[in-house]
C-alpha cells in the first residue's frame, strides 16, 4: 500500500505509541491538519531506517520514474542528502575536490567525514556576479595532478546555470573519482524535455534533489539518488549513512508528500504544469524584452529560474523597487541582476504581476552597470576538520588580515561561504566582518 493511502485509511486500532497528541490538535487548532495524518512507525507502518513495506516500494516505484539503482527519501532537507554522501564515499584523509560555489552542507560534510578539500573555482561571468559552469578541461587538468576520491558540484547553480555533467562524468570516471551532483535546484529535470537531462542521466554516481525548491513538495523533503553505474558500493552503504543523520521520527506527512510530489510530476497533470510554466515564462521573457530587460539565457539554462538585469538601474534597486512598490520579493539580488525562482506552483497570474510590475519601474538612462569582482582562490590554513571547535581569540579589524578565521562569511540565499573557518581572511573580506573578528588562536 501507498505511504498516502496508509496515512489516510481509517485506522482501526487503539494506539498506545507517540506521538502523543493522538492525531488530533491540543493547542494551536489552526494546524489541525498537520497533526491528522502524524503517526510513527507503528505496526504496519514500515521504518524509514530500514524499510521494507510501503516506503521500500514508494521508494522503488520514484527509483524507477528517476531511472536510479536506488532513490532514498530523505526529511530532513537536500542537507541530509548531502551529508550522507558524503559520508558514504568519503573516508577520513580522503582527498575531495570541491566546487567553490558549493552549498554550505558540503563544508560541514567536509568536517564530518574529515576529508581533505582542495577547492575548484567554477567559471563566473562578471557582469551577472554569478558563478556558472565547471569548465571540463580544468577539472581534467586538476584530476591528473592528483588522485581524488569525490568531486562534488552543483547543478544547477541556484541560478539555473548547469554544467555539462555527461563530460564531467566521463572525465570523472577515467581518474576513477566518484562524482556527486547537488541537482537540489534541478528536481523538475527529470520530467520535460524542455530541461536539461539530469544528473543521473548523464552519468554522475550520485545526486541529490530537493523537492520543495521548484517541485512544488513541503519544506525538509529531498531525494538521494544512486546510479545503476556506482562501481564498488552497495547501495546499503548509502542508507547506512542516511541513519546516521535521520531523525528516527521522521515525519509520514512528510515521506507521503516525496511520494505524491513524484508521481504527480511523472503524470500527464504535472508533465503539463512544467510545460505551460516554461510556456508562460517563455512569453513573459520575449515581452519584457521590448522593455529593457535583458534575461540570461544560454542553451543549457534552466527557464524556469529567471534571471534579469533591467537597463538603467541597479540590481539592488530593482529589488528594492519592486519590493516596496510593488510587493513583490525575488529570491536574490546582486548589484546588477534579480533572481525569480518560479516552479510547478508558479501561476500564470504570478507571472503577470511580475510582467506588468518590470514594465513599470522606473530607470534612469545615464546609470551604467559595473562588473562585479570576484573573490581569488581561498587561501586554506587548515582543512574543515582540523578547523572545527578550535580555541578562539579577537582581534581588531586592521589587524585580521592573513589571520586564520574562525568563522564563516556566509551570505544566504545562496549558502556559499565567502570564506570558512581556517581560511586565511583576504582583504576583500574585510567588508563583510565587524570590528571584532574572531580567528583561531
Ligand atoms: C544548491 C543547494 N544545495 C543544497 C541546499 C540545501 O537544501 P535544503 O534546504 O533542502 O536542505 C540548498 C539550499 O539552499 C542549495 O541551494
Amino acid at each position: 500500500m501507498s505511504i498516502i493511502k496508509l496515512l489516510t485509511k481509517k485506522l482501526e486500532r487503539t494506539i498506545f505509541t507517540t506521538p502523543s497528541h493522538n492525531q488530533k490538535p491540543i493547542f494551536s487548532q489552526e494546524y489541525a491538519s498537520f497533526y491528522k495524518h502524524d503517526f510513527s512507525e507503528i505496526d504496519g507502518f514500515d521504518n524509514l531506517q530500514n524499510p521494507v513495506n510501503s516506503i521500500l516500494m514508494a521508494q522503488g516505484i520514484v527509483s524507477d520514474i528517476l531511472k536510479t539503482k536506488q532513490s532514498f527519501f530523505v526529511v530532513q532537507g537536500a542537507t541530509t542528502a548531502i551529508l550522507a554522501a558524503m559520508k558514504t564515499l568519503i573516508n577520513p584523509a580522503d582527498r575531495v575536490l570541491v566546487a567553490r560555489n558549493c552549498h554550505k552542507s558540503v563544508y560541514n560534510g567536509l568536517i564530518l567525514t574529515a576529508g581533505m578539500v582542495d577547492w575548484f573555482v567554477p567559471e563566473t561571468d562578471e557582469k551577472w556576479g554569478i558563478y556558472t559552469t565547471i569548465d571540463p578541461k580544468k577539472l581534467e587538468s586538476t584530476l591528473e595532478l592528483n588522485q581524488y576520491k569525490v568531486f562534488i558540484m552543483t547543478s544547477p547553480t541556484y541560478e539555473g546555470i548547469n554544467s555539462n555533467i555527461a563530460k564531467i562524468s566521463e572525465i570523472c570516471k577515467k581518474h576513477d573519482v566518484y562524482l556527486i551532483v547537488d541537482e537540489a535546484h534541478g528536481a523538475l529535470y527529470n520530467f520535460s524535455d524542455k530541461l536539461p537531462k539530469t544528473a543521473i542521466e548523464q552519468g554522475a554516481d550520485v545526486s541529490v534533489n530537493s523537492l520543495h525548491k521548484s517541485a512544488g513538495a513541503l519544506n525538509q523533503t529531498a531525494i538521494l539518488n544512486i546510479s545503476a553505474n556506482i562501481k564498488n558500493i552497495h547501495t546499503t552503504a548509502f542508507q547506512n549513512s542516511l541513519n546516521l543523520f535521520q531523525t528516527s521520527s521522521p515525519s509520514y506527512p512528510l515521506l507521503a508528500n516525496i511520494e505524491a510530489c513524484i508521481n504527480y510530476l511523472n503524470s500527464k497533470n504535472g508533465i503539463k504544469d512544467i510545460e505551460n510554466l516554461i510556456l508562460e515564462i517563455e512569453k513573459l521573457k520575449s515581452e519584457l524584452k521590448r522593455f529593457g530587460i535583458i534575461f540570461y539565457e544560454d542553451d543549457n539554462h534552466d527557464p524556469t529560474k529567471i534571471l534579469l538585469r533591467k537597463e538603467g538601474i541597479s540590481g539592488f534597486d530593482l529589488s528594492d523597487t519592486l519590493f516596496n512598490d510593488f510587493n513583490i520579493e525575488d529570491e536574490m539580488n546582486n548589484q546588477n541582476s534579480c533572481l525569480y525562482l518560479t516552479g510547478i506552483g508558479t501561476s500564470k497570474q504570478k507571472l503577470e504581476k511580475l510582467k506588468s510590475a518590470l514594465k513599470k519601474v522606473k530607470t534612469n538612462p545615464s546609470f551604467e552597470l559595473q562588473n562585479i569582482d570576484f573573490q581569488p582562490y581561498p587561501i586554506v590554513k587548515m582543512q574543515p576538520v582540523n578547523a572545527y571547535n578550535k580555541d578562539f581569540i579577537y582581534v581588531n579589524k586592521n589587524d585580521a588580515l592573513l589571520k586564520v578565521s574562525n568563522k564563516m562569511i556566509l551570505p544566504y540565499p545562496p549558502g556559499i561561504g565567502l570564506l570558512y573557518p581556517g581560511e586565511a581572511i583576504q582583504k576583500w573580506h574585510l567588508d563583510y566582518l565587524n570590528n571584532d573578528v574572531e580567528i583561531i588562536a
